[in-house]
């Protein structure tokens, strides 16, 4: 990135503006750094560590860009002088790595007592969270979470200044703060925010407590981004929200998404759109339209259903039935027959049933996804399910996750079939780390592909022949 923070250096007090205030201080870390790392003769490195979703996915791009512009080299070796978890708090398992790693992290910050430990993202937002870091892993440096990310540099500017843990977590927040630095995990392709937090509360679901209210981003400010990083040389997106169906609607002139994304088709220089996650209540008529007469979404749509059973839907507070997904799966097959669905689906939520558990086999067969995440219900503490009656025994829950896994597998060999013996465009994404000579690369309905091609390939789209299906992917050769 080219920012130059010369013009903050020896600034007496921060600007008044978010953006500018936090330029301010990468400059003053930016000393910090420079000091140290010539005391120690070395550059600094730091390590960010990601888990969860495409969201956190970005926010990290986002810590590693301030991260990079004040100094420190970036590494994926925890052996580092500063390392930071972007964590996720969606299931339990996703907080007891990060427990697990925590414990590892202590290890290495006994033999390198001047080493930094950041903690962010979603858990951070739970208070008992918080409060057994405090407790039982004083070690760690930092804490803030989801809604001051962008206050990162600040954050680790006090940190600097003091010796003692420092904790910033808001409750929730109606601010976006833009142009702020970035680095791209990928230099072809990126995500892009177009909207944050959730307003659903789907009763399992703990997202809505630690990202937010929903918020949108002007369509101005995504466009704009998204033209200079096409001037960069990214060739597709993936816009990014909780629910973008849900995008727009309270922006002061509100826009649906649909409109966005023909704002978006017309920049020049993109070739592929992607968007994540869309919920099948407010699915419009309008974005199918603009799907299928567009040229550059790309042919997938990730239509979470989570349960089959209209019941359950209910209790899950998800706002449609069984019979009002069916229909809008078959409205969107019909509109494009080569579409790719998928989807997520809970197992054992709260009271679900032989019967309940059968309706979502029913869905699965009926919807032919081309892959699905299945998860394990996990309790949430907070969450009106986490306080349901009839939670159901593990085993119960660990037979229906297997029949589940087996048909969904079952599906999407065939579906993957489908294709094989077509030409299709593959945007090359990475030098095959298993087989020598290979490359790997997407279509564009999502599905991966490997075939023979070197390096010099990557973030370019090519033409390939799909040769053979092997359950969820395909190999292929260059046209
Ligand atoms: N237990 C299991 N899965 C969950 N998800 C969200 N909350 C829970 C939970 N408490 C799943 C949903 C969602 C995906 C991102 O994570 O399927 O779509
Ligand atoms: Fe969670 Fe439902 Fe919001 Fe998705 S739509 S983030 S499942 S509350």
């Amino acid at each position: 990135m080219n920012i130059d923070l010369s013009i903050y250096d020896g600034m007496q007090n921060p600007p008044s503006d978010d953006t500018g205030r936090q330029y301010y201080y990468m400059a003053k870390c930016r000393e910090i750094v420079s000091e140290k790392s010539g005391e120690l003769n070395r550059p600094l490195r730091a390590c960010v560590n990601t888990f969860g979703c495409q969201m956190n996915a970005r926010d990290s791009e986002k810590l590693i860009g301030i991260l990079e512009l004040i100094g420190y080299e970036i590494t994926e070796d925890e052996h580092a002088d500063f390392v930071i978890y972007n964590t996720c708090t969606v299931r339990e398992n996703a907080n007891l790595k990060v427990y697990g790693r925590l414990g590892y992290l202590s290890n290495i910050k006994k033999k390198n007592p001047h080493m930094l430990i950041a903690l962010c993202g979603c858990m951070m937002q739970e208070e008992v969270v918080v409060n057994k870091i405090r407790k039982s892993y004083s070690f760690v440096d930092m804490i803030f979470g989801t809604h001051n990310i962008f206050k990162f540099a600040e954050i680790l500017y006090s940190r600097y200044m003091s010796d003692s843990m420092i904790i910033d977590i808001w409750k929730d927040t109606d601010k976006i703060v833009e142009d702020l630095p970035v680095e791209r995990k990928y230099p072809f392709k990126s995500g892009v925010n177009i909207m944050f937090g959730c307003n659903n509360f789907c009763s399992y679901c703990i997202v809505p407590y630690v990202r937010g209210r929903e918020r949108s981003r002007s369509p101005k400010d995504i466009v704009e981004e998204i033209k200079k990083l096409v001037d960069d040389g990214v060739v597709e997106i993936m816009l990014l929200g909780q629910n973008v169906n849900s995008y727009g609607k309270n922006l002061k002139e509100p826009v649906t998404f649909a409109k966005l994304l023909t704002m978006v088709e017309e920049i020049d220089g993109l070739k592929r759109i992607r968007f994540m996650t869309s919920h099948p209540k407010d699915l419009s008529d309008e974005l199918i339209e603009v799907m299928k007469n567009s040229k550059k979404i790309c042919r997938h749509l990730h239509l979470p259903v989570q349960s089959g059973s209209s019941r359950v839907l209910k209790m899950m507070n998800r706002k449609y039935d069984k019979d009002h997904y069916l229909k809008l799966a078959d409205k969107i097959k019909a509109a494009m027959p080569d579409i790719s669905l998928t989807t997520d689906i809970i197992v054992g939520f709260p009271g679900e049933t032989e019967e309940d558990f059968l309706e979502t086999i029913d869905v699965v067969k009926k919807v032919q996804y081309d892959s699905a995440y299945t998860f394990i219900y996990s309790k949430r503490t907070g969450t009106p399910a986490a306080s349901m009656d009839n939670q159901i025994p593990k085993e119960v829950v660990k037979d229906r996750f297997d029949r589940l896994l087996k048909e969904v597998q079952t599906i999407a060999a065939k579906q993957t079939e489908r294709f094989v013996g077509k030409t299709m465009e593959v945007l090359v994404e990475e030098k095959n780390s298993q087989l020598a000579g290979y490359v790997t690369g997407k279509l564009s309905n999502g599905t991966t592909v490997h075939f023979p091609g070197d390096e010099t390939l990557i973030g370019s789209l090519v033409n390939v022949k799909l040769l053979n299906a092997k359950g969820f992917y395909y190999m292929g050769e260059m046209e």
